[in-house]
C-alpha cells in the first residue's frame, strides 16, 4: 500500500487523464466556492423551467432544500429534451430479456411511451403528490412508470420484485400508494413466477385499511391470474390506447421524486424520501464523471435491479437525465449459462459496466475461461457498488473483465445519500484496490474517533460522516422526521451525517470502507436488518426469541446467521431440528423475501444477553464464523456461551 510506490498501471492512460469528464479542476472548484459549483453543475446538466434563486437552504438543518425557487419536470430532462435537441433517434434502451427477447427503445419512443403511461395513470386518477407503488421485473415498463410518475410529479415507492406480499403491504400501506403497477409474472432462472398474486394477498390483508384503488398489470409471462374487475386493468388496454403526447408541468426543486424503503435497525423499514432537482443534479453529475460517461460513444450497462437505489440513480435518473444509451437486462448472469453477461457486452459493445462485488465473486468462481470465450474490448470502464471489494475480486475484475488495463470505480454511497459521494474519478485517480479512496468534487468527509474528533492517522479504525449537505442527500424517512434527525444526526452531533460505516485511512489519505457498525448487514450487496429478521422468526409459533448476526461470506460478503430459542411444544422429542430449521428458512422467505432466508439457523436454548437484556451479537458473530469467542464479562450469567456452544456441537 503505502510503503510501496504506486503500480505504474494503476495510474490514468495519458489519453483518459487528457480526455476524462471529471478533471482535478473540479476540486478546486468545489473547495473555492462549494454553492457555487453545486449551482453550475445544476444550471449546467439540468434545463430549469424556472431558475433558483437560492443554492441552500440549510435553516432547518437537517431538512435540505436545494436550488430553492426553481422549477424542473424530471421525465422533461431525461427524455423529452433529448429528443428536443435532436438526439430522438440514440437508442435510450437495449432491452435483453432473460429467454432472449429483445426491445430497442429509442428516445423518441421512450417520449412515447412515457406520454402514454403518464395519460394512463391521470385516467386512474392519479395526481401530483399522489403516490404510486411499483412491483414490477426488470422490464422497460418498469422505468416507463418511473418516468411517468416523475412527469406527474406523483412519487412513486419501487418495491423490488423479490419481496414478499407481507413486505409489500407494509410499503404500500406506510407510503399509502393509490395505485400498484405490477405484472402477472416474472422470469427468472428459466422459470416463471407469480407477481401479481402478491399484490392480490397484500391488498386482501390490508383488508379496509388498504389504500389501493387501482392496479395495473402488464402481460409479462402469460401466467394464470387472478382478476377484480373493479380494481385491475392490463396494461396493453389501458395504456396502449391513450394518445401519445403529454404536456409536462414543472415541478418545485423540492417537490418528492420518490420514497425507496431500506432496513435500518429496527424491524421497520425506513422510507427514504429523495427529492427532484438536488437529485437529479448529482447523480447526473456523478454519472458523469464517476463513470466517466459519453452520451455519444459510450454503451452503459447497470446491472442493478430498480429495485434498489443504484436502480434508481443509476440505471433510471442519471444516465437517462446524461442522455445516455443503455442495456436493460432482466434476468441473472447465470440464466440460462455463465456467460450471459459477457454475451451481452460482446452484443452490444458495452463500454462502461457497473456492478456489485458478489456478483464478480460469483463470476470468479465460475472461472475465467467464461468471460475469456467473449469479446469485451469494448469495455473501458468498469464500477463496483455495495460493498466493499477485496482486493483479490478487484484484480480478476480489472484483468479478466477490464482487459487489464480499464479503471475501476469502487463508488461508496447508501439509499441515503442517492448519489456517490466517495470514488476514484477514473481520469485523475491512481487506483488502490479496495478502497473507494476520496469523496468526489463537492463531497466532504471525515472520520471520527468514539469521542466525535476528526482524526487522520492511517489504520486507525473510526466512524465515516459527511459534513456537508449535498444536493442528492435524503430529505428525511417519510412519515417520520423524528428517526430522521435520531438516526443520522444525533450520534456525533447535528452538523455530523452519521453514515453508520466504519472507517479508516492508509497512509496516502486514501478511505477504507469497512463495513457496517450498527445492527445491519449486507448480503449480496443488499442491506438486510438482524432486528427484521428476528421479528420475521419471532412471529413464526415454534420461536420462542431470537438473535440474527450478519457473519463474513465469501461469496456474498455477509450471510445471515440466525440463533433461536423454540418454545417448549415445538423442540423435536428425538432431538433433531433440521424440520424446524427448514420450515423456519421458508418462514423468513415468505415473510420478508428470498435474500432474507437465513444461511444458517441454530437452535440453542439460551441467547448470551448483558444484564440490561441487550443480546451481545459479537459473541455470536464469533460462534457463526467459527472463532473463539471473545470477552464474555459483560454477560448476565457467564455460562451461558458454554452452554450454547455445548448444544452446537453435541
Ligand atoms: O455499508 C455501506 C455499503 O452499503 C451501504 C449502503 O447500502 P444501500 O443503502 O443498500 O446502498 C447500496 C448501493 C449504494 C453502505 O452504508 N456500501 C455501498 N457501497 C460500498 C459500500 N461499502 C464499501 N464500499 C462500497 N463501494
Amino acid at each position: 500500500m503505502s510503503e510501496t510506490a504506486p503500480v505504474p498501471d494503476l495510474a490514468p492512460s495519458p489519453q483518459l487523464a487528457a480526455d476524462a469528464n471529471g478533471q482535478p479542476e473540479l476540486f478546486e472548484e468545489a473547495t473555492a466556492d462549494l454553492e457555487g459549483f453545486w449551482a453550475r453543475q445544476a444550471r449546467e446538466r439540468l434545463t430549469w423551467d424556472t431558475d433558483f434563486e437560492q443554492v441552500l437552504d440549510w435553516s432547518e438543518a437537517p431538512f435540505a432544500k436545494w436550488f430553492v425557487g426553481g422549477r424542473l419536470n424530471v421525465a422533461h430532462n431525461c427524455v423529452d429534451r433529448h429528443v428536443e435537441a435532436g438526439n430522438g433517434e440514440r437508442v435510450a434502451i437495449h432491452f435483453e430479456g432473460e429467454r432472449g427477447d429483445t426491445r430497442t427503445l429509442t428516445y423518441a419512443d421512450l417520449q412515447r411511451e412515457v406520454a402514454k403511461a403518464a395519460n394512463a395513470l391521470t385516467e386512474l386518477g392519479v395526481q401530483t403528490g399522489d403516490r404510486v407503488a411499483i412491483y414490477l421485473p426488470m422490464i422497460p415498463e418498469a422505468i416507463v412508470t418511473m418516468l411517468a410518475c416523475a412527469r406527474l410529479g406523483a412519487p412513486h415507492s419501487v418495491v423490488f420484485g423479490g419481496f414478499s406480499a407481507d413486505a409489500l403491504k407494509s410499503r404500500i400501506l406506510d407510503a399509502q400508494a393509490r395505485v400498484v403497477v405490477t405484472a402477472d409474472g416474472q422470469f427468472r432462472k428459466g422459470t416463471s413466477l407469480p407477481l401479481k398474486k402478491a399484490v392480490d394477498e397484500a391488498i386482501d390483508h390490508m383488508g379496509a385499511d388498504s389504500p389501493v384503488d387501482h392496479v395495473l398489470v402488464v402481460r409479462r409471462t402469460e401466467g394464470e391470474v387472478a382478476w377484480d374487475d373493479a380494481r385491475d386493468q392490463w396494461w396493453h388496454e389501458l395504456v396502449d390506447r391513450q394518445p401519445d403526447t403529454h404536456e409536462a408541468q414543472a415541478h418545485d426543486s423540492e417537490h418528492p421524486l420518490f420514497i425507496l424503503y431500506t432496513s435500518g435497525t429496527t424491524g421497520k423499514p425506513k422510507g427514504i424520501l429523495h427529492t427532484s432537482g438536488g437529485y437529479l443534479t448529482q447523480v447526473a453529475y456523478t454519472n458523469a464523471i464517476v463513470h466517466d460517461l459519453r452520451p455519444e460513444t459510450d454503451v452503459y450497462w447497470c446491472t442493478a435491479d430498480i429495485g434498489w437505489v443504484t436502480g434508481h440513480s443509476y440505471l433510471v435518473y442519471g444516465p437517462l437525465a446524461n442522455g445516455a444509451t443503455q442495456v436493460v437486462y432482466e434476468g441473472t448472469p447465470d440464466s440460462p449459462h455463465q456467460g450471459r453477461w459477457w454475451e451481452i457486452v460482446e452484443k452490444y459493445k458495452v463500454s462502461i459496466l457497473y456492478t456489485a462485488p458478489t456478483a464478480v465473486r460469483a463470476c470468479m468462481k465460475w472461472g475465467a475461461d467464461i468471460p475469456a470465450r467473449y469479446d469485451l474490448s469494448s469495455i473501458r470502464i468498469l464500477g463496483s457498488v455495495g460493498e466493499p471489494i477485496n482486493p483479490e475480486a478487484w484484480r480478476w475484475y480489472r484483468e479478466h473483465i477490464g482487459g487489464g488495463s480499464a479503471p475501476i470505480v469502487d463508488t461508496w454511497w447508501q439509499t441515503e445519500t442517492g448519489a456517490i459521494m466517495i470514488s476514484p474519478l477514473p481520469g485523475v485517480t491512481t487506483l488502490e484496490p479496495g478502497s473507494a479512496q476520496r469523496p468526489v468534487p463537492g463531497i466532504s468527509a471525515e472520520i471520527l474517533d468514539d469521542e466525535g474528533k476528526p482524526f487522520t492517522e492511517p489504520e486507525k479504525v473510526g466512524y465515516l460522516v459527511l459534513t456537508k449537505p449535498w444536493p442528492s442527500m435524503l430529505r428525511g424517512i417519510w412519515g417520520d422526521p423524528d428517526r430522521y434527525r435520531e438516526t443520522y444526526w444525533s450520534r456525533f452531533g447535528p452538523e455530523y451525517y452519521f453514515a453508520g460505516d466504519g472507517a479508516k485511512y492508509d497512509a496516502d489519505g486514501n478511505i477504507w470502507l469497512l463495513g457496517r457498525v450498527d445492527d445491519v448487514m449486507n448480503v449480496s450487496g443488499h442491506r438486510l436488518s438482524t432486528a427484521e429478521i428476528e421479528s420475521a422468526l419471532v412471529s413464526h409459533p415454534a420461536v420462542a426469541e431470537a438473535a440474527v448476526v450478519g457473519a463474513s461470506d465469501e461469496m456474498t460478503g455477509q450471510a445471515v446467521c440466525a440463533f433461536v430459542i423454540l418454545r417448549g411444544a415445538a423442540v423435536p422429542a428425538d432431538g433433531d431440528t433440521d424440520a424446524v430449521v427448514q420450515e423456519l428458512r421458508a418462514h423468513v422467505g415468505k415473510e420478508i423475501g428470498p435474500i432474507a432466508k437465513p444461511r444458517s439457523i441454530m437452535v440453542v436454548t439460551e441467547l448470551p444477553k448483558t444484564r440490561s437484556g441487550k443480546i451481545m451479537r459479537r459473541l455470536l458473530r464469533d460462534l457463526a464464523e467459527g472463532r473463539e469467542v471473545g470477552d464474555a464479562t459483560t454477560l448476565a450469567d457467564s455460562s451461558v456461551m458454554q452452554t450454547i456452544q455445548q448444544g452446537m456441537t453435541g
